[in-house]
């Protein structure tokens, strides 16, 4: 299959691409958060053709992407409250709802559960999609299974060019890590999956909210919620460690790791520390005080090491308040929990 490339910007007429997606075909699309493979929600094979270009187990249920709060009607007749307060504060954005699903919703598309996750995303070309298409577009991150999420559409061509019908390029997306998933289903919200916006957030709408336990540590037995958060996936073709504790501490001990080290070595690093790396390839996510420039730079930065072959990642750690909670998730993820403490406890 040869897979169409066009640029969109918030103008762009989206009727060829909605009318992919009407027949059952995948079209990339640009959204606030990282680039989504869609295909209509309503169409088992749709969804069966996402998974399998993907290369994911097709237990692991997908996004559906809404652009209007009256479509909830055909997902679910038993809306929570909350969902609609989360709406008005965060809807469109990057926030993902998980509530009980009407039957119509083909388990192909939720993975087999009673559950469906609703996403209204913040982006014009991602939009005006989800209305061309029929308003109900099934999409995960637009990545070849295990690989780090696209940020750009160059990354989405890498891993899935000749497995779907079109790409939309509308550039760099703007936070560059997956949305917030919290799960409205049960007694107390539940967060599984941190990303923009943060549980404090989330509390100051709709009060107590639960983090799943196992997002920012190993667990003797834990398993996510999500299923999705189960697989080792953004993950590079490199080793990855990532190294906690006071900052001359940490950036003395890559030093000494790359000093031995015979292998090709990259070094994920902040704005300020970034002079004081001695060797390897040096990748510097943002400064310390911006946070959403980490976030946006991570997975990038990631797949930039695969391009160049890197061998061996040294990350240093970030502080997990507020997106820095999102940031670590993905860094911890990235490195299969590879943590080393420079302050000699464990
Ligand atoms: O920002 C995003 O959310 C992006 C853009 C494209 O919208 N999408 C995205 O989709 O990250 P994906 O498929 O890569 O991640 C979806 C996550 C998976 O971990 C999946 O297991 C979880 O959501 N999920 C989906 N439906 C669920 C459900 N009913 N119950 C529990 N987890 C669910
Ligand atoms: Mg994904």
């Amino acid at each position: 299959m040869e897979t169409q490339i066009i640029k969109a910007d918030k103008n762009t007429d989206l009727e060829k691409a909605g009318e992919i997606i009407k027949k059952g075909g995948l079209v990339a699309f640009p959204t606030e958060t990282v680039y989504g493979l869609g295909g209509d929600a309503f169409n088992p094979d749709s969804s069966k053709k996402i998974y399998a270009a993907k290369g994911r187990p097709s237990d692991n249920p997908l996004i559906v992407h809404i652009a209007e709060m009256a479509s909830l009607d055909r997902l679910s007749t038993d809306i929570p409250d909350k969902l609609y307060r989360l709406a008005e504060a965060f809807w469109p954005g990057p926030l993902t709802m998980i509530i009980k699903k009407l039957p119509d919703m083909p388990e192909e598309t939720t993975g087999g559960l009673d559950t469906v996750a609703i996403r209204m995303p913040d982006h014009p070309v991602a939009l005006s999609l989800i209305k061309a298409g029929g308003g109900y577009i099934a999409a995960p991150s637009a990545n070849a299974s295990g690989r780090p999420s696209p940020t750009l559409a160059s990354h989405v061509a890498e891993d899935l060019s000749g497995r779907i019908d079109m790409i939309i390029d509308g550039g760099e997306v703007g936070i560059g890590i997956e949305s917030t998933i919290v799960d409205l289903s049960g007694e107390v919200p539940m967060i599984l999956r941190p990303g923009y916006v943060t549980a404090e957030m989330l509390e100051r709408v709709i009060g107590p909210v639960e983090t799943d336990p196992t997002l920012m540590k190993k667990t003797e037995g834990g398993r996510p919620k999500a299923p999705g958060m189960r697989y080792r996936h953004y993950a590079p073709k490199g080793d990855m460690q990532i190294f906690t504790g006071a900052a001359d501490h940490v950036t003395a001990m890559i030093n000494e790791k790359l000093s031995s080290e015979t292998r090709k070595c990259g070094v994920l690093c902040c704005d300020e520390n970034a002079g004081l790396y001695k060797k390897g390839i040096i990748r510097r996510l943002g400064s310390r005080d911006d946070m959403s420039a980490v976030a946006l730079n991570i997975y990038r930065a990631l797949r930039e090491f695969d391009d160049e072959g890197v061998e061996q990642i040294y990350a240093e750690s970030f502080d997990t308040q507020g997106l820095g909670q999102a940031v670590m998730n993905r860094l911890l993820k990235a490195a299969g929990f590879n943590i080393i403490n420079t302050e000699g406890t464990k």
